[in-house]
């Protein structure tokens, strides 16, 4: 039979191979979670919180263990691989508690002989499918409030990096989650996509990935109307004005950008700066990014790991050299730039940029920081708009009229002011436009695995 080879993006070696799941096995998983979830939805929510609180304990006992399946899996920095566990834990956390506080209303009758009622009902069994960049934290921000919620849920990790998953769900069984109430399956994107929205059985479908792959789940869903979540792709814009606190928003912008080595949705795509600032912002800048330390991840002290495949480092190449050809000005070589081979590549400055490069109009997903300046705000905003993209912004300023007026501006989910990092399990993360809809974390996250249920009394 076919086998799913999963490679180490640093040095391209074969780590596992892996059997894809029958499509008769992924049914008979969808109809387990079906008869699980009549019985995971009579589980107190009490008992529910206690269950996923044990999963997350037993994550943090097994941290450094999933920390390197992550960077051997994905590429990341080991570092950065055991941020992700924690921020994969604190879903958990957060959603163990939220289970407790789903309640419901009693509604003021319009007539003397009726009582009225709602409650918060599980949808039912949820199909989930994650992406490569974050493959524990995107996980357990589906199936924490999933599980919170009475729901049951089958995750079809990517299949670069399937083993983080694999080795979450075994923790989660041992913990005391039913066998069915979580599982996984190995299947291409594709045959997933095409079996959970065709599923009778699936409630729910919810993705994190492209946008163009989002846009066909829609068009597949409508005929069983599935109840969708999609966190979708991004063209971050940064706006630096000439009040800002420049050290603090390179160091900032720094985060926004090389986080993951530039691979994750809210990275900054786009940076505008203020031409008043623009000089001292960019020789800043570089002089940090200089200082990044690229390499295999399992190395303590690299910063930037490889990008996933040769298909990522093509893209973004692809970027430069089109930055290039219309007069951007790169802050090392090309050749320099792919010194290490493979798929790793170093960070780059590229400046003298202007809004017709495809690096400021196309999702980079790799660690270059092109910069352009402005200088009207208006002019910036509209600049920052100008895309079918509404995921994340972020912006510096020390003006809190400024910050506002961007703040009430920019169409974007999630907008950090003086902050390259809001994401958090606490907060609701979902993009506008075709960024999709839906949100995770916060008490928001759990709402799309609940239905409204309303019960009119007549007495
Ligand atoms: C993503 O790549 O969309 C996830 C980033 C995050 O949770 O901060």
């Amino acid at each position: 039979m076919n086998k799913l080879e999963i490679k180490n993006p640093a040095t391209n070696k074969v780590i596992e191979k892996l059997n894809f799941t029958e499509e008769n096995d992924i049914n008979s998983k969808i109809d387990n979670a079906y008869k699980t979830f009549l019985s995971w939805r009579e589980t107190d929510a009490h008992t529910r919180a206690s269950i996923l609180k044990e999963w997350s304990y037993l994550i943090n006992e097994h941290r450094e263990e999933l920390a390197k399946i992550i960077t051997l899996e994905g590429g990341k920095p080991l570092k950065e691989s055991r941020g992700e566990i924690d921020y994969a834990r604190s879903y958990i956390d957060w959603y163990a508690e939220e289970a407790k506080r789903l309640y419901g209303r009693t509604i003021p009758s319009n007539t003397e002989n009726k009582r009225i009622i709602t409650q918060k009902s599980p949808v039912g069994v949820v199909g989930a499918i994650t992406p490569w960049n974050f493959p524990a934290a995107m996980i357990t921000r589906k199936i924490a409030p999933a599980l919170a919620a009475g729901c049951t849920i089958i995750c079809k990790p990517a299949v670069a990096t399937p083993l983080t998953t694999i080795k979450l769900i075994e923790l989660a069984h041992k913990a005391g989650v039913p066998q069915n109430a979580v599982d996984y399956i190995i299947a291409s994107g594709k045959d997933a996509g095409r079996i959970f929205t065709e599923h009778r059985k699936i409630a729910k479908l919810t993705f994190t990935g492209s946008t163009p792959i989002g846009k066909k789940l829609i068009k597949q869903s409508a005929d069983t109307v599935k109840n969708i979540t999609m966190e979708l792709g991004g063209l971050a814009p940064v706006i630096v004005h000439k009040d800002a606190d420049i050290d603090f928003a390179v160091e900032q912008t720094i985060a926004a950008k090389f986080r993951n080595a530039g691979q994750t949705c809210v990275c900054a795509n786009r940076i505008y700066v203020h031409k008043e600032i623009e000089e001292l912002f960019i020789e800043k800048l570089i002089a940090k990014v200089n200082k990044l330390n690229v390499g295999n991840g399992e190395n303590s002290d690299v910063d930037i790991g490889p990008l996933i495949d040769q298909e990522g480092v093509n893209k973004v190449i692809d970027q430069i050299k089109d930055a290039q050809n219309h007069g951007g000005i790169l802050s090392s070589d090309l050749n320099s730039l792919q010194y290490l081979g493979g798929n790793f590549l170093k960070p780059v400055v590229i400046s003298n940029v202007n809004n017709d490069m495809k690096v400021m109009n196309e999702e980079t997903f790799g660690p270059i920081a092109p910069v352009m300046s402005y200088t009207k705000l208006d002019d910036v905003i509209k600049l920052a708009n100008d895309t079918e993209f509404g995921l994340a912004a972020y912006y510096f300023t020390n003006n809190y009229q400024t910050g506002l007026y961007l703040y009430e501006n920019l169409d974007y989910g999630v907008i950090g002011w003086n902050d390259g990092l809001p994401s958090g399990a606490h907060v609701p993360f979902g993009g506008l436009k075709e960024s999709g809809y839906g949100r995770e974390g916060g008490k928001e996250g759990i709402e799309p695995y609940l239905e409204t249920k309303y019960l009119s009394v007549g007495i």
